[in-house]
């Protein structure tokens, strides 16, 4: 069978995503049913809880046929996120080819640890500095990241995911991480079986921690790009999330859709997520007649803090495929 057989035999047979089954089916030579289920078993997951994380949506992404792109060929073409927090995308799609990127960069430093050194990370995690403790918890979070080597600075990256409030990100004025100890019970600091799946997964993929407009200079027509920036907030009430120091209002949002629709125009497979309001449903108006399609999806997240205010949450999908 050519690669292209196996990976649709992949597809119809395990309901696989067909980026996925095209790694799967790239690397595999024996694609028989213990096989394959050995490597679903094994399939790495998100190192890091991140606010926004997309991991509940993508199933109503596939079912609306808006996720992946179908024309987008993953032995050929590149699978760009530039907005990748938790990057519940792409440890979904596993693409061959990939770019991943974000602001935050703390967080794009854990990413390329992970990938170049993580036996020396797993090392430093397991080496009785990172427990879970108040006291411990301040100290670690008061490090000048500046000071410290790249790997403690993924380490500290990762103890404090685990182990502040809610696996918040947030820092103040002067960048400094502040969110509080969290209350877990035993939390799990280091789980060194998925990080070295993660670093495994990662060897074919591009790191980089720039404004997402890099993309410009990167993408080719036939690459597939999606956008989870950080949404536009809902109501003036509601809480959303500063993730650096950067704001992503209404300018913001509007040169993220040129930025979308440059890509268009170039023969990229583009997707875009937002939050559901009035001003991010219009910014997409002029464009319709140009294939651009904006999608509902129903959201279970909690974005008021007040119970009484929480109901059912849409966000919308852009695509322009
Ligand atoms: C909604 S989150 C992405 C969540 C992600 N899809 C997941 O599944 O975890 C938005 C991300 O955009 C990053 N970010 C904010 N402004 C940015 C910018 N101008 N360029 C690139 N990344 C940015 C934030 O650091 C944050 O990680």
């Amino acid at each position: 069978m050519t690669l292209l057989e196996r990976t649709n035999h992949l597809v119809e047979h395990y309901d696989l995503n067909p980026v996925f089954a095209m790694r799967i089916a790239s690397e595999l030579s024996d694609i028989s049913p213990e096989a394959i289920s050995l490597l679903l078993r094994e399939k790495p997951k998100p190192f890091v809880k991140w606010v926004g994380g997309k991991r509940q949506l993508l199933a109503q992404f596939r079912n609306i046929g808006a996720y992946p792109p179908p024309g987008f060929n993953p032995a050929k073409n590149t699978y760009f996120e530039p907005f990748v927090g938790g990057g519940a995308m792409y440890f979904d799609l596993l693409p061959l080819k990939a770019h991943i990127n974000d602001i935050n960069s703390e967080l794009t430093t854990t990413y390329s640890v992970i990938r170049d050194d993580v036996e020396r990370l797993i090392q430093e995690l397991n080496s009785g500095e990172y427990v879970y403790d108040q006291d411990v918890f301040l100290n670690i979070r008061a490090w000048d990241t500046d000071l410290v080597t790249e790997v403690k600075r993924a380490a500290r990256f990762i103890y404090l995911n685990r182990t502040a409030f809610n696996g918040m990100y947030r820092v103040n004025k002067s960048g400094k991480f502040n969110v509080p100890f969290g209350r877990y019970t035993n939390p799990q600091i280091c789980d060194s079986e998925n990080l070295r799946k993660v670093s495994e997964v990662l060897k074919g993929t591009k790191v980089s921690n720039k404004s997402y407009k890099y993309v410009l200079d990167a993408a080719k027509p036939g690459d597939f790009i999606y956008f989870d920036p950080p949404y536009y907030p809902v109501s003036k009430t509601a809480s959303f999330t500063t993730y650096s120091n950067d704001v992503f209002l209404g300018k913001e949002q509007e040169e993220l859709r040129d930025t979308f629709m440059e890509l268009h125009n170039r023969g990229c497979f583009v997707m875009l997520s937002n939050s559901d309001t009035p001003f991010t449903e219009s910014l997409f108006n002029t464009y319709r007649m140009s294939g651009i399609t904006v999608n509902k999806v129903q959201a279970n997240r909690a974005i008021n803090s007040k119970a009484s205010a929480r109901g059912k949450i849409y966000e919308i999908l852009v695509t322009n495929y």
